[in-house]
């Protein structure tokens, strides 16, 4: 076998162990801020070393809170991603910006260890009385405003990240879950966070981190883009050509899988993001089609049509995710440069009993688009990044199973 042949077999090679059970996933800034269903580091980290190459340029469209992009960045690889959601956009952005750590001490210094006597504005969030005490209201508000008057905007951006941890903290929703349920009354009246200190405490964690991002990054990789465009409604030329896609794509509609928003919502409203309440129904998926359609996928189309034997309504919801997922797919496409890797992390959730082929139609909408196919790997998913059993009717306690295992899909342009 010549070099270049074993090169190829290499690369086409996709078995080995995905899971990485006892791995670290923290290092440098990965851990700085929680994330629904984030992407295991080191996954990332093995497709970009492998389907990379010295000046490729790496997108994510679906980036969540930066997973890709650091990756790509310590491997001194140029990279750009999007997401619909606000607050995984300022994670992903404060994950891959190194920042002077003396302008961050000083601006840690300057911050108050405790609420002053004046009331602060509080921020219009929705339901805030159901959501937090008054203390929790005042100290939040008074948090807000100083970070608010703050003049430089990433160690703005770096203190947002602690204040989005600290509402979520300061809230009354119960912390073991994604979507947001209110503790019981004896937990309410057992819960007495303090914001102040929580803050300073996720402070120097986030500095700690940034110390390890700016002892492993080189200043001559460009910071990564952090863009907030629909991948379903089209990608701006200006990000072409993309030599390697490395992501983790939803994995159905936010309502019955992943609520994204939901996760987010609080600490958005304290941001001020507008739309926060709005944006589990801007991803993919959030819009019910009227009627369904036929993929031209065999697997696909008949699992979706067992479904809508039982439930026609929750057939078009999985139907409504795919035709937003082939669109956005077609998109990456048409951007990517020949011989490029699109390399897709992506789960085969069960509905009513069927498990959805999300690997498979993967792969099509890509073959549609004139890819090959190169390779599938699979992994076990060992933590509790994503729950094994979901609500998928919204009921508490009306649990379903999830998937337990993930396909790495990887297809080349040819
Ligand atoms: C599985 S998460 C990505 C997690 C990410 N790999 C990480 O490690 O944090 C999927 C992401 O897709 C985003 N998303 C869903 N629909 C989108 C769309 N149409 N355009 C851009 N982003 C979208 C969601 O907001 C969510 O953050």
């Amino acid at each position: 076998m010549n070099a270049l042949a074993e090169v190829q077999t290499g690369i086409h090679d996709v078995s080995g162990d995905w899971t990485f059970r006892t791995a670290d996933t923290k290092q440098v800034t990965h851990g700085i801020h929680a994330y629904p269903a984030m992407m295991i580091p080191q996954i990332a980290q093995r497709l970009v070393r492998t389907y990379g190459r010295e000046g490729a340029f790496l997108f994510d469209p679906y980036c969540g809170s930066g997973t890709t992009l650091l990756e790509g960045m310590l491997a001194g690889t140029q990279a750009a991603g999007t997401d619909l959601n606000p607050l995984a956009r300022l994670i992903a952005r404060v994950k891959t910006t190194p920042i002077s750590l003396a302008a961050l001490d000083r601006a840690v210094r300057k911050f108050p260890c405790m609420a002053s006597r004046i009331d602060f504005p509080i921020p219009d969030v929705p339901n805030m009385d159901f959501w937090f005490s008054p203390k929790s209201q005042r100290d939040l508000a008074a948090i807000r405003y100083h970070i608010d008057g703050m003049a430089d905007s990433r160690i703005a951006d770096v203190f947002r990240v602690a204040f989005s941890l600290a509402v979520r903290k300061a809230s009354w929703t119960r912390k073991s879950e994604f979507k947001l349920y209110r503790m019981s009354e004896r937990q309410r009246e057992r819960h007495n966070p303090e914001p102040f200190s929580f803050m300073l405490k996720s402070l120097a964690e986030i500095r700690h981190a940034l110390q390890s991002l700016n002892r492993n990054v080189s200043s001559k990789v460009p910071l990564p883009v952090v863009h907030d465009f629909n991948t379903v409604s089209g990608i701006p030329t200006e990000i072409a050509p993309i030599d390697l896609v490395v992501t983790s794509p939803p994995y159905g509609d936010s309502r019955t899988t992943v609520a994204y928003g939901q996760f987010c919502r609080l600490s958005s409203q304290w941001l001020g993001y507008t739309k926060a309440s709005r944006v589990d129904a801007m991803l993919m998926g959030g819009k019910k089609i009227p009627t369904l359609p036929a993929f031209g996928i065999r697997k696909l189309d008949r699992v979706i049509a067992k479904i809508a034997d039982v439930h026609e309504c929750r057939a078009r919801e999985v139907a409504s995710f795919f035709v937003d997922y082939r669109a956005s797919i077609r998109n990456v496409a048409r951007l990517m440069a020949l011989g490029g890797y699109a390399c897709y992390v992506v789960g085969n959730r069960t509905v009513k009993g069927q498990t959805v082929p999300t690997g498979e139609a993967t792969a099509s909408f890509f073959e549609e688009n004139g890819f090959e196919k190169i390779g599938v790997g699979y992994r076990e998913i060992p933590n509790k990044r994503m729950p094994s059993v979901n609500s998928p009717s919204n009921v508490p306690g009306d649990t379903g199973q999830t998937m337990k295992t993930e396909q790495i899909v990887i297809c080349r342009k040819v």
